[in-house]
């Protein structure tokens, strides 16, 4: 296992090349297995869990080329339904075979995520959508199969409880295959919706409204091949603004798509961040003159996502004042806190608010990566920390965010991974 050094008070500057974004680049490797047509796509990031997916594809039956930044998926022949334990477990998006395989072979059988480090994480919407279309949903020996009827899923009304992000866009993908019209209410909004619906459109599917809450989706017999390049990673920028403003410095984050950032420069700016955007696909940040706390709650698109948290609560720990930062849309979400205590961080937690009192010495020290964002609010609060920080378990990072220790190191950073 690798762990990551990181020397902080060094202040960052230059230029950073945001890649394309993890949680679009899943759903559209997905997508893929729903034509017989070759699917290109390009930006895709250099991630964990994009291999794992690609891997996943590649035991179902697709032919897959992974090239340089690109994907060539081919998913021509006979397809083996079935999304083993050994992948699954590794990486709970790989539900999102699930709506693709029942409408394109008539039978998914995917293994039941096992537990996970942000709480309870059940897929139970993407079911009952399922049986909505007409599948018949069964669970055994750990795995969920779900089986259409014989003449194929068939268009319905899907109400979701509240707004779910994968199983919007897994229900999305099965119902463009379905007999007839499916209506999908309370979808999700948010851009990785949007950018799936782009592709499955450019495949041939006919649908209208992602983006809002009211998805509809006419099905169709077949979709074809198509080439699509996945939207800008909106969470590995914001990572990068807040790394730059506890850091200090001038960052120019060069790719990026401003307008999915607008929750988050929003309440930077409110935190006294100096954020300009001489263009649409760049972020500079200024030297920040000083860090303000300011109240933060996590809400769907387009309100401040939860993927941006736990680096804004290392933010808050540099900042003068009280901030409450609270998690509406995960329950325990809050694991990085124990560790940013243990740097120094003054933080208490109480239901799901975590008041954070600033401005706190942070020290470096060892601490322990317990997920994907809390591990990068790890390495922010790293960068700001008087000495050095050792994180443990960086696999979780390294799971979603590309070649983040290149890219740091590349604007000032000290950062040297270690094996242990
Ligand atoms: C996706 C993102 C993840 C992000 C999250 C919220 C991917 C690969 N992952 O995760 O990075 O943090 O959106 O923006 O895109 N829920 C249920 N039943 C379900 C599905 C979800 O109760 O069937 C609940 C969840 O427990 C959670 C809430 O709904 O409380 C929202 O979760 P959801 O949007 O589904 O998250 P993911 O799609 O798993």
């Amino acid at each position: 296992m690798q762990a990551m050094r990181i020397s902080g008070g060094r202040p960052l500057s230059g230029h950073i090349k945001i890649s394309g974004a993890k949680n679009a680049a899943l759903p559209a490797l997905a997508a893929s297995l729903l034509a017989r047509e070759p699917v290109l796509l390009r930006r895709m990031p250099n991630v964990v869990d994009i291999r794992t997916m690609a891997n996943l594809l590649a035991s179902i039956g697709a032919g897959v080329e992974a090239r340089p930044d690109s994907y060539l998926i081919q998913a021509a022949g006979d397809l083996d339904p079935v999304a083993p334990y050994e992948l699954v477990k590794t990486m709970r998006a790989s539900s999102l075979v699930l709506g693709p395989l029942a409408a394109r072979c008539g039978r998914a059988r995917v293994s039941l995520p096992g537990g996970c480090a942000i709480g309870s994480r059940p897929i139970d919407m993407h079911l009952d959508g399922l049986k909505t279309l007409g599948a018949t949903v069964r669970q055994d020996h750990g795995y969920i199969e779900a089986v259409a009827p014989s003449g194929g899923l068939i268009g319905g009304r899907i109400q979701f409880r509240r707004p779910t992000v994968t199983g919007t866009e897994d229900l999305l993908m099965a119902a463009t295959l379905a007999n007839g019209e499916s209506v999908l209410e309370n979808a999700a909004c948010e851009p990785e919706v949007v950018d799936l619906a782009d592709l499955l459109t450019k495949m041939g599917a006919r649908i209208d409204g992602a983006g809002t809450p009211t998805i509809r989706v006419d099905g169709v017999d077949e979709l074809t091949g198509a080439e699509h390049a996945i939207i800008p990673d909106r969470i590995e920028t914001g990572t990068y603004l807040i790394a730059g403003a506890l850091a200090g410095g001038e960052l120019s984050l060069e790719g990026t798509c401003r307008q999915h950032l607008e929750p988050v420069i929003a309440k930077m700016r409110q935190a006294g961040c100096l954020i300009e955007s001489p263009d649409d696909s760049t972020l500079v940040l200024r030297q920040t003159p000083q860090l303000l706390s300011v109240d933060v709650t996590t809400r769907e698109h387009p309100g401040f996502p939860t993927d941006m948290q736990a680096q804004f609560m290392a933010l808050m720990t540099q900042a003068e004042g009280t901030s409450n930062v609270v998690e509406t849309v995960f329950e325990n979400r809050f694991m990085h806190v124990l560790e940013l205590q243990r740097m120094g961080a003054d933080i208490t937690i109480g239901g799901n608010t975590a008041v954070v009192r600033g401005k706190a010495a942070l020290t470096g020290t060892d601490v322990m990566a317990s997920d994907l964002r809390a591990s990068a609010s790890l390495v922010l609060a790293a960068l700001a920390a008087n000495g050095t920080t050792t994180v443990h378990r960086i696999y979780h990072l390294q799971r979603g965010y590309d070649r983040l220790a290149e890219k740091l190191t590349g604007v000032g950073a000290s950062i040297e991974f270690i094996d242990e």
